[in-house]
C-alpha cells in the first residue's frame, strides 16, 4: 500500500507522524506522493481556528483524488479527529478512520484491516489512563534522521486547563510515561548515533506528578538523560512557568550538554488577563524565575508564547505585555490572536475584543519583538560557537556551499564551506560574522567533529 501523510501542529504530533510513517513500513507499506497514494492521512491540529479550517480544506483537495482512484481513501488523526469523531464519517465519506492521541497506537492495525476489507469504518477516540507504550520502540532507533537529532515522548496530555485551550480536551489527562523507558529510549539513541536529544511534553516540569509517576521528577529525568555518553545537547519543551522547579533552573548552570535557551510560554504580561486564563502565576513570578535562569545561564536564550485580544484584554493589559517583553528581552516569540475554542472556559468570557483591534495589537507586537529579535542576534557577531550540520542553506553562495546548522541555543546558522557532501550531523565551530532578520551567518574556524 502506499500511503501520504500530512502533519499540521506541534512537535508532539510530528513526532506521532514519525512513528505511524515506521509502524506502516514495517508492515510493508510505503511512503508516496500524492499522485500515487492510496490511502491519505492527515494528522491534526486544533489550537486554534485556522488550523483546524486546514484540516477541512485538505479533506477537500484529498477528495480530487477520487477520480483518479475511486479506492482511494483517507484516515484523520490528532486534535479534529479527537474533537469531531465520527462527524467526519458523515461530512467526509471517504474517510475511514478517525484516531485521538491515544488512539493512534492502533491505527496501523486498524487501517490493514480496512485495507483488508475485515473493517469499513473506525473510530480509535478512547483515552487510556496511563502512558502506552508503542510497538517497535527501537525501530525508531534504526530510522533516526540523517542529522542526529531525535524527539522522545515523556508524557502525553494536559491537565491545566488553561482557559482559552483545547489541549486537554484533545490530549486527555496528563500521563507521565515510566523513566526507565525513556532513559532506555535515549540510550539507544545515542549508541546509534544520535547526538542532540529533545525531550517533548505539553507540560514537561509536571512529569511523575500524575498518577504514572514513580517519584522521579523531571529535574531527575533531565539528569540522567544528560549523562549518557556521546549525547552533545539536551532540549526539551514545553514548560509551564507554575510548574518550573528550582532544581530545572539551576540545571541550566550546572548540565554541560543542556542547550542555553528555553521556551517558556507567558501568554501575557497582565495580573489579570494571566488570572482569566487561569496560569496560576504573576507576572512578578514570572520574572523571578527569568531572574533565576539567567543568574544560572547568563547566554539563555529565551522565547515564548504570547496570546493577544484575550476576551476583556484592555489597551493597559495589553501594554503590561509589551513591556514584560521588553523586560524579558525574547530572542523570539510566537504570537497568535484569541480564538474562540468550543467547549473551554474563555468562550462564555466577555468582552470579546474586536478582531480589528487585536490584529492592531498583534503588529504591534510583532514590531517590537522584530525590532528585540534583531538586536539581540547582533550582540552575538564576533563570538565563537558551534554548529551541528542539519542541510544545505536555503540560498546558495558562490564562494563555496553553504551549510545550515544550529548553534547551542538553536539558532539557525549558516556557514559556507569547501565540502559539497557528507558533512550533515557534523559539529563545526564558528565564528558568527552577521546578524540577518531570523538567522546568522558565520564562518568556520576549526576541524570538525
Ligand atoms: N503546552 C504548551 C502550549 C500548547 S498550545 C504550553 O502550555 O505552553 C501552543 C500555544 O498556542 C499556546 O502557548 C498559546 O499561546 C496558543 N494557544 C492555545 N490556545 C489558543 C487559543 N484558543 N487562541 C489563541 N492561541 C492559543
Ligand atoms: Fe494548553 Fe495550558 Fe495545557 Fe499548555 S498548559 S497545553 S496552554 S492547557
Ligand atoms: Fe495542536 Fe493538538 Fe498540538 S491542538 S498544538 S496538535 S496538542
Amino acid at each position: 500500500m502506499k500511503f501520504h501523510i500530512t502533519t499540521f501542529g506541534c512537535q508532539m504530533n510530528v513526532h506521532d507522524s514519525g512513528w505511524l510513517v515506521r509502524a506502516l513500513e514495517s508492515r510493508g507499506w510505503e511512503e508516496a506522493g500524492e499522485n500515487e497514494a492510496q490511502v491519505f492521512i492527515v494528522n491534526t491540529c486544533s489550537v486554534r481556528d485556522k488550523p483546524e479550517q486546514k484540516v477541512y480544506s485538505e479533506l477537500g483537495r484529498i477528495a480530487a483524488h477520487l477520480k483518479r482512484d475511486e479506492n482511494v481513501f483517507a484516515a484523520v488523526g490528532g486534535c479534529v479527529a479527537q474533537q469531531i469523531g465520527r462527524g467526519f464519517f458523515e461530512r467526509f465519506p471517504f474517510v475511514k478512520l478517525v484516531f485521538g492521541s491515544d488512539g493512534i497506537a492502533n491505527a496501523p492495525n486498524a487501517l490493514e484491516r480496512i485495507v483488508e476489507g475485515a473493517e469499513n469504518r473506525v473510530a480509535l477516540l478512547d483515552f487510556v489512563s496511563i502512558y502506552e507504550e508503542r510497538e517497535n520502540p527501537e525501530e525508531r532507533v534504526v530510522s533516526i534522521s540523517e542529522t542526529r537529532q531525535a524527539f522522545v515522548n515523556i508524557m502525553q496530555g494536559c491537565d491545566n486547563f488553561c482557559s482559552y485551550c483545547i489541549v486537554p480536551y484533545t490530549r486527555g489527562r496528563q500521563k507521565s510515561r515510566r523513566p526507565d523507558a525513556i532513559v532506555d529510549e535515549c540510550h539507544a539513541l545515542v549508541e546509534s548515533g544520535v547526538r542532540e536529544i529533545s525531550l517533548l511534553g505539553q507540560n514537561v516540569n509536571s512529569f511523575g506528578l500524575d498518577k504514572g509517576g514513580v517519584g522521579v521528577s523531571f529535574a531527575d529525568l533531565l539528569k540522567s538523560v544528560s549523562e549518557l555518553n556521546g549525547l552533545d545537547r539536551l532540549r526539551f519543551t514545553t514548560s509551564h512557568p507554575k510548574d518550573i522547579a528550582p532544581e530545572v533552573i539551576t540545571a541550566f548552570g550546572e548540565l554541560d550538554n543542556l542547550c542555553p535557551s528555553l521556551h517558556l510560554p507567558l501568554q501575557s504580561g497582565s495580573d489579570n488577563i494571566l488570572k482569566a486564563m487561569r496560569r496560576k502565576y504573576t507576572k512578578e513570578r514570572y520574572f523571578s524565575i527569568i531572574d533565576g535562569l539567567k543568574a544560572a545561564r547568563p547566554d539563555i536564550a529565551l522565547t515564548t508564547d504570547i496570546i493577544v485580544g484575550f476576551p476583556g484584554e484592555t489597551e493597559d493589559d495589553f501594554q503590561q505585555t509589551l513591556d514584560m517583553i521588553e523586560r524579558v528581552g525574547y530572542e523570539s516569540s510566537f504570537s497568535f490572536k484569541y480564538s474562540d475554542r468550543p467547549g473551554v472556559a474563555a468562550v462564555n468570557m466577555e468582552p470579546k475584543v474586536a478582531p480589528e483591534e487585536a490584529s492592531e495589537r498583534l503588529m504591534r507586537l510583532q514590531t517590537l519583538q522584530n525590532n528585540i529579535t534583531r538586536n539581540s542576534l547582533k550582540n552575538l557577531e564576533g563570538l565563537e560557537t558551534h554548529v551541528l550540520i542539519e542541510g544545505l542553506s536555503r540560498k546558495q553562495d558562490e564562494n563555496g556551499t553553504s551549510w545550515k546548522g544550529r548553534d547551542p541555543a538553536g539558532r539557525i546558522v549558516n556557514v559556507v564551506m569547501d565540502e559539497t557532501e557528507g558533512m550533515i550531523g557534523l559539529m563545526i565551530p564558528v565564528k558568527i560574522l552577521e546578524a540577518k532578520k531570523h538567522s546568522l551567518n558565520g564562518e568556520r574556524t576549526g576541524e570538525s567533529w
